[in-house]
């Protein structure tokens, strides 16, 4: 069991806080994912879990063991950098048993483990290669075999995948979710590409400037953002937002349109919806065309909706130009309402 708890954690370095008060609990071989931009504290949190780097207050606690008082090497952690850190000296094939000599495994258990793991990675062939004679994506594979092959209760791997290129990268990532599957391992994963992110995880913590916005499944982090910043993040383009104005009783005054929504008091709310959630229709937000990008499946419009920018993602035959107006029609279950003041989601 190593269902991991991070308590109450909080990091600064001298007077720059780059974390506050993470509080997340990932179950037993759960596969999490650390998602948010650069600088946002997805590493710092991870170098914290491994023991590379000491939180200022909190508490880590892995099966149910308190254990950030521990040196790395007694966590039962992998952990795969996002500076991999192969030896140059050594072959791929020690490499990748680095870590097993270190527990004195035996010989032939040694073999089967970086054989296997190895050929988990397409690196088989270069098992007997100096491991100073790889590519940047060749020394990532070796170091995320590294880790597998010790096989870890607990996995903690930092943008693994980052210097492959798009191809294998989707072919690793696929192999990669199907290892971890089968193994019992808890794995924390962090990135900052959503797709990846979907792809890979059971949940997804959503990080913003050291905190976590949202942890929650794929789908939900999707349709259900908890933050305006997570529903601006999270898609390809992201959300629209649009300012709506109370006219009573939970009918809202969105540019040229009125929607049911929440009925609360305030009087401003953020109306939102995504690209591909609307559709050309005769009744519906009345949009400017500025910009037409095909995309090949769909078109993208960029559009003006009542002086805000609104993007849409239309099927490629419709026949749109830059100029043209147009009526977009928002699929009722799909919009979502945020209060400006707070940025929270309102149910
Ligand atoms: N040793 C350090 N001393 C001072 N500041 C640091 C140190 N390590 C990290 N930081 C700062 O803490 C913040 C979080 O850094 P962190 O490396 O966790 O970001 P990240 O989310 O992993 O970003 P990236 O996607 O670019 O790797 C950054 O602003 C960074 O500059
Ligand atoms: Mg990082």
């Amino acid at each position: 069991m190593a269902e991991i708890q991070i308590r109450n954690v909080a990091k600064c370095f001298g007077s720059y806080q780059a974390l506050h008060d993470i509080n997340l609990t990932i179950a037993d071989q759960e596969f999490m994912v650390l998602l948010g931009a650069s600088g946002c504290g997805k590493s710092t949190l991870l170098r914290i879990i491994a023991g590379l780097e000491t939180q200022t207050t909190g508490e880590v606690w892995i099966g149910g063991r308190r254990i950030d008082h521990l040196p790395p090497k007694d966590r039962g952690i992998a952990m795969v950098f996002q500076n991999y850190a192969v030896f140059p000296h050594l072959t791929v094939f020690e490499n990748i048993g680095f870590g097993l000599r270190m527990q004195k495994m035996r010989n032939d258990e040694v073999t089967r483990r970086v054989t296997r793991t190895a050929e988990l990675m397409h690196i088989e062939q270069l098992l007997t290669r100096y491991s100073g004679e790889l590519s940047g994506g060749q020394r990532q594979r070796v170091a995320v075999a590294r880790a597998l092959a010790m096989e870890p209760d607990v996995i903690l791997m930092d943008e693994p995948l980052s210097n492959l290129d798009a191809l294998l990268r989707l072919e690793m990532r696929a192999e990669l979710k199907g290892v971890l599957a089968e193994s019992n391992t808890t794995a924390i994963y962090v990135t900052h590409d959503q797709v990846e992110a979907m792809s890979l995880a059971d949940r997804i913590s959503v990080m913003h400037q050291g905190r976590i916005v949202q942890a929650a499944s794929p789908v939900e982090v999707y349709r259900d953002p908890a933050e305006r910043f997570v529903a601006g993040f999270i898609g390809n383009p992201p959300m629209n937002f649009l300012p709506a104005r109370n006219t009573g009783a939970g009918r809202w005054a969105v540019a040229n349109q009125v929607f049911d929504g929440p009925d609360v008091p305030a009087t401003a709310l953020e109306f939102a919806i995504r690209p591909e959630d609307v559709r050309p229709a005769d009744e519906g937000l009345e949009a400017r065309v500025r910009l037409v990008e095909p995309l090949g499946a769909h078109l993208l419009l960029t559009c003006d909706v009542g002086g805000a920018m609104f993007r849409a993602i239309l099927d490629s035959d419709m026949t749109v130009r830059a100029g043209d107006e147009l009526k977009l029609a928002a699929m009722p279950d799909r919009i979502r309402w945020f209060d400006p003041d707070t940025s929270l989601s309102i149910a």
